[in-house]
């Protein structure tokens, strides 16, 4: 075969393969912009060579088949796909309100209006009401026909199983179901529990869970579901808008995603497609972009479709945030309490908008269940601000080897090696040992450790601890090199001519770094005592020990105390405190090496309020109430809310419980409320909060 003739016929058995992978099994091993990829230059190649191309190239079909396992249904309006813009930036938008201008062969003056929506990242399903009641639900399949999947769709509860008010006839309603986020988590974390296989994404899991043959199964993976569009109508006057039609499904009980807007011309999509790429990672649930559609419908109509796209809507896409890549090597990073992070190091790729060389594998287990491997071909998802991770191996792009069994069998075994965990610190050489229970690996040379000693120190003096400005990670690579600086103790005692030393450090940059570390000097007992770094005391716990002890040496003492039981039960009476956090504290204050560096850093002039114990406690409108922040307050930063909570006399709290007495909600709150909701916590807004913080204290 000519080579464009087998690289066609390679490409459309590949395509074949991840077609039913992706529509019949939900097991995709490619991330979308590889099937993407792969789809265009078939069709490239067919369009370069006419005499190619054939009825059954996946290029002209679209979806997959069936599965038999479920009842066909045969859709009375097919259910259409739509085109998508491939070019990420505002020409995309541009390029569709062209087209239509085009089409409609509108003057230059008047400009279109269009619904704007998001683009789900689900999968597509036709609810059928009739006369208000959900009769059957259909897998999208071919668009032709689907599969029946109403016993699954009947689990969802958002999905209404009669409609209110007056209903037509018939009415169906076309939308996404889809995974949240949240849900997404729990759901693998309990596979991981079990044992059982987890999701690569909320996509994957939510298209597994709608054509689970055992509806029992998909009632324990909660779905949810956004209407955007119809099938077949009988007895209804359809608004004459996309936007009206939403409003009007919204009002039969049906779930509407709030966030879509009507806008006009290029530039109204434009700026709906920046707003929505600005929150797209504090929404609850993926979307790949969003979907502009003529609002008016009559001129939908005239618009007709093209093949099987409507030329009335276009998907405008956001960059991908899954590629693929390969492993070039696997390391492990040490962190600030030794923890040994295996990090793979992977051939630049461009993922969720930036290049991406390390990706985190979490732990040993982790690599384990993923078998991930040095050499293999990986898909690695970036989203927003989250560190890049490994979420799956492409198994068959593993190469395979003879290696002979005996003299005269041989048998085809994997080409690359599983990845062991160093028994040794890569970087003071200590031994590497797995505490019982623990998922990590852990150095046990401490503060003999660089890669420790450079952590902790970078931890001290971090923002929310000693807060020391110009410190950053180059900086102490360099003071712990060259051997100036082994505790947060030497730091106070550095000098304007052993800084000059240091390469690359300017007089002006070593007289700015010498007066952020005076600054640092006076300090508050919380922050110095978050700032040394112990095992299990986060910002909130160092709070709690401060108000708690009102002086350091009244907590060292107590910490301390020979009778191992009375000084954990000391610690334990301040609240949130229990028996592991306790323990740490104590193994911390009981090291002489630990309240050497204490003592040195308070000879050195690091120094902050003390109270006695008793006047500590603060008075304030919510003394003793503890609030939950969650979303995206329309004034107060996260960070302002919480303290303006904690001079009230409250507590700010990570996660909602039974003991949480106020939840504070702000804009795209996610599984919080619902968490608040379910244990009936009362919700406050901003407005509210700011109102009781005005009380006068009780
Ligand atoms: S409209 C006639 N709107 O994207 C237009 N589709 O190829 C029919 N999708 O699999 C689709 N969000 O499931 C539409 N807001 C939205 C959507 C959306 C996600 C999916 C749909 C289909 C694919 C379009």
């Amino acid at each position: 075969m000519s080579s464009p003739n087998r690289r066609v016929a390679q490409l459309r058995e590949l395509l074949r393969r991840y077609n039913r992978e992706y529509h019949e099994l939900d097991a995709p091993s490619v991330p979308d912009a590889e099937y993407d990829r792969l789809f265009h230059e078939l069709e490239e190649l067919e369009a370069a060579n006419p005499g190619l191309k054939t009825l059954d190239s996946p290029t002209q079909r679209v979806g997959g088949r069936p599965l038999t396992a479920f009842e066909p249904v045969r859709h009375a309006v097919p259910m259409l796909s739509i085109r998508t813009e491939t070019d990420f930036g505002p020409g995309g938008a541009a390029n569709f309100d062209a087209r239509v201008r085009r089409e409609l062969g509108l003057p230059s003056h008047l400009s279109v209006e269009y619904a704007a929506e998001l683009k789900f990242d689900g999968l597509a399903i036709s609810l059928r009401y009739e006369s208000g009641v959900l009769v059957r639900a259909a897998t999208r399949g071919d668009g032709e026909t689907g599969e029946d999947v109403t016993h699954n769709i009947r689990t969802i509860d958002q999905i209404p199983l009669c409609l209110a008010g007056q209903a037509p006839a018939v009415l169906e309603v076309r939308g996404e179901v889809y995974m949240r986020r949240d849900a997404f988590d729990a759901l693998n974390a309990r596979q991981r529990e079990l044992g059982e296989k987890t999701f690569v994404n909320p996509r994957n899991a939510a298209a597994g869970a709608v054509r689970q043959l055992d509806f029992k199964i998909a009632a324990k993976r909660p779905l949810s579901f956004f209407a955007y569009g119809l099938g077949e109508v009988v007895d209804w006057d359809i608004p004459l808008t996309h936007s009206g039609m939403l409003d009007a499904l919204a009002a039969f009980g049906l779930p509407v995603c709030p966030d879509r807007e009507v806008t006009r011309g290029a530039a109204g999509l434009i700026d709906f497609h920046d707003s929505i790429a600005a929150k797209r990672d504090k929404l609850p649930f993926d979307i790949d972009g969003v979907v502009y559609k003529v609002n008016d419908r009559a001129l939908q109509t005239q618009l007709g479709f093209v093949s099987r796209e409507p030329r009335w809507a276009v998907a405008h896409k956001y960059p991908a945030q899954e590629m693929l890549t390969t492993v070039e090597a696997i390391n492990v990073q040490v962190g600030r309490t030794g923890t040994i992070t295996p990090v793979a190091r992977l051939a630049p790729v461009f993922v969720g908008g930036v290049t991406v060389t390390n990706a985190t594998l979490h732990n040993i287990d982790r690599i384990r269940q993923l078998d991930v491997r040095v050499g293999d071909t990986v898909i690695v998802r970036r989203a927003g601000d989250v560190i890049p991770e490994v979420v799956d191996v492409v198994m068959d792009r593993r190469p395979l080897r003879e290696e002979s069994v005996d003299l005269l069998e041989t048998r085809q075994v994997p080409q690359y090696e599983p990845f062991e965990m160093p028994t040794s610190c890569p970087v003071c050489g200590s031994h590497v040992v797995r505490e019982e229970g623990e998922a990590a690996y852990r150095c046990t040379g401490g503060l003999v450790c660089t890669a420790q000693r450079k952590q902790a120190l970078l931890h001290f003096a971090s923002r929310r601890a000693m807060d020391i400005e110009g410190l950053g990670d180059k900086l102490v690579d360099q003071l712990v090199d060259v051997g100036l600086v082994r505790t947060p103790a030497d730091i106070y005692r550095l000098g304007i001519l052993k800084l000059a030393e240091l390469d690359r450090m300017a007089a002006k940059s070593a007289s700015n770094l010498l007066a952020g570390i005076d600054k640092s000097r006076n300090t508050t007992l919380a922050r110095f005592i978050f700032a040394l770094g112990i095992r299990n005391v986060g910002e909130t716990t160092a709070k709690d020990l401060a108000r708690h002890f009102g002086k350091l040496d009244g907590l060292i003492e107590a910490a301390s105390r020979e009778d191992e039981s009375a000084a954990l039960s000391v610690l334990q009476s301040v609240p949130d405190i229990g028996p592991v956090v306790a323990h740490s504290i104590r193994d911390f204050l009981r090291e002489p090496h630990n309240v050497e560096v204490i003592e040195q850093l308070r000879a050195n002039g690091v120094s902050w309020p003390e109270f006695e114990p008793s006047e500590v406690v603060p008075a304030g409108p919510l003394l003793g109430k503890t609030l939950v922040i969650t979303g995206t307050l329309p004034t107060l930063s996260r960070d302002e809310a919480k303290a303006l909570i904690e001079a009230a006399g409250g507590k700010a709290a990570g996660s909602v419980s039974k003991k949480t007495d106020y939840l504070v909600a702000g804009e795209a709150a996610g599984s919080k409320l619902d968490k608040a909701q379910e244990l009936g916590v009362p919700i406050l807004d901003e407005a509210a909060l700011l109102a009781l913080l005005a009380k006068q204290p009780e």
